[in-house]
């Protein structure tokens, strides 16, 4: 299996009092999209600065494609890019001029400096407008500028700090259609992180939260979302009345795990709505008991967040600093 990154037992304390992270192991496997999720001050910034090679763990090891962060520090820059929570591009100038800056600071040969910076503005969609004053830009074509930027080194890994912080809908559907361009052409593993649940939802193949710089739950989507404990089928019945004898039979059901009644409706707690359907209608069926309307309500991400981070997700601190200084750059 090949690992875009490999942590083992990684620990970052500053100042030698704050510990960001208290033992995170982790691996990711390559090609994917990566999101790692949770609450403010969970250590996501200090493991993608680890990871980048921007900081040094305290203790513990972390490999990018089986190189050391540490000791192989010079080889590991060559195989990553990160765009950071903070903004990482001037305003001042226009977007061509700053992917021209980032192409000199990144080493990129005179001659093939004009061919890099055009796929880099093709694929993220600012071709019209790179001459203009990045003080013009919205916050969406802001984030993909960076994005830009950061992809003229070609990476095999982007590591993204909070892509779509403080982007309306749309731009921030436009960034993530463009990353998924961008990772189609290069095959590069996208590890980004995020608070809004619905990104990671859609985008990501694999997800890890962290709280209080340790990995709480590591899954697919779909895995962690049956880990949060079940899902409701709902009946509206028709002439249905509840009675007790009916509701114990139900509950001995196989594949049930609990029935409830909730303004008349019979609610049925499964682990799997789509496996347990069948077997539950074709009860009621024998019962006589005819279905009006059905409906089945599954754990979203959001659950997912609340029951391993304790229910942190709207702590106010450094976020909202942090959509304060994205909404300045958007007016320049
Ligand atoms: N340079 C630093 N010096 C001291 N403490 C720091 C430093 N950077 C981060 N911390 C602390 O380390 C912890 C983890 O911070 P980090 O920025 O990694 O969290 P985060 O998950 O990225 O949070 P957010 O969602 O707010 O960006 C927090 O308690 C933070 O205050
Ligand atoms: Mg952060």
């Amino acid at each position: 299996m090949d690992f875009a990154v490999q942590a083992k037992n990684l620990v970052k304390v500053y100042n030698g009092k704050v510990k960001a992270l208290d033992g995170v192991d982790l691996t990711v496997e390559a090609s994917g999209t990566f999101a790692l999720l949770g609450p403010n001050g969970a250590g996501k910034t200090t493991l993608m600065r680890i990871l980048t090679t921007q900081l040094k763990p305290s203790t513990g090891e972390a490999y990018v494609f089986g190189l050391n962060v540490t000791r192989d520090g010079g080889k590991v820059r060559k195989l990553v890019s990160y765009v950071p929570q903070e903004m990482s591009v001037w305003t001042d100038i226009s977007g061509y001029e700053n992917l021209l800056i980032y192409a000199k600071i990144f080493g990129i040969p005179r001659l093939e400096r004009e061919k890099m910076i055009d796929e880099a503005l093709d694929i993220m969609g600012l071709n019209n407008v790179k001459g203009e004053l990045v003080r013009t830009y919205s916050g969406g074509m802001v984030r993909r500028l960076e994005i830009a930027c950061a992809m003229l080194v070609k990476p095999k890994i982007m590591f993204l700090d909070e892509p779509t912080i403080g982007l309306d809908p749309g731009a921030r559907k436009i960034v993530w259609e463009k990353l998924n361009l961008f990772k189609k052409e290069y095959g590069v593993t996208i590890f980004f992180n995020t608070h809004y649940m619905d990104e990671a939802d859609l985008y990501a193949d694999d997800i890890a939260i962290i709280d209080q710089g340790k990995v709480v739950a590591r899954g697919t989507s779909e895995e962690l979302k049956h880990s949060v404990g079940g899902e409701i089928i709902s009946f509206t019945l028709e002439n249905f009345q509840s009675e007790s004898w009916l509701l114990e039979e139900i509950r001995r059901l196989k594949l049930v795990r609990g029935v409830f009644m909730e303004n008349k409706d019979l609610n049925i707690l499964v682990d799997d709505a789509e496996s347990s359907l069948p077997c539950i209608t074709d009860f009621l069926k024998s019962k006589a008991l005819s279905v009006n309307r059905i409906s089945i309500t599954k754990p979203t991400l959001d659950d997912v967040f609340l029951k391993y981070t304790g229910g942190r997700l709207e702590e106010k601190g450094r976020i909202s600093d942090v959509r304060q200084v994205r909404y300045m750059i958007r007016r320049g």
